[in-house]
């Protein structure tokens, strides 16, 4: 399994950051995903007018991996300019678990900071594929 660095990791959350749309919350956000074989998959915030037609950063980053074909991920940094590191919120954690329930989270934020996370303390007792099995 090859990994990307940590550093090539914030390098692309912070560039997909940058690139985010973000006219109403002036909150932008970028992910940078890794797969299982390293490579990088990026998605930032796409606001919109109809503002619950807005796409969080983590759930584009996903979309843009599974469209090029890849579903299996071992990490996702996400990038910030709060003050303090930001964990995905419920819903990126639900689209997560789907593909990777023992994915690494990694918050990082303009300024430096960094905290990291497993999806699994974030989102304990998932709701997941499995689960409509058990009918
Ligand atoms: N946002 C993300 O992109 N990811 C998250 O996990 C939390 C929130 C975006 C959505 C919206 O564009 C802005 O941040 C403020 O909520």
């Amino acid at each position: 399994m090859t990994t990307a660095s940590i550093d090539v990791l914030r390098a692309a959350a912070l560039g997909a950051m940058m690139r985010a749309y973000a006219p109403y919350s002036g909150f932008r956000v970028g992910a940078a995903l890794e797969d299982s074989e390293g490579h990088v998959h990026v998605g930032c915030n796409v606001e919109n007018a109809s503002f619950g037609a807005t796409i969080c950063a983590e759930r584009g980053a996903i979309a843009a991996a599974v469209a090029s074909g890849v579903r299996s991920f071992s990490r996702i940094v996400v990038a910030t300019e709060a003050t303090e590191p930001t964990p995905p919120c419920g819903v990126c954690r639900q689209v997560l678990v789907e593909f990777a329930p023992a994915i690494d989270v990694v918050s990082v934020t303009a300024g430096g900071d960094e905290a990291p996370w497993t999806l699994d303390a974030l989102l304990p007792s998932p709701f997941t594929p499995q689960s409509l099995t058990h009918q």
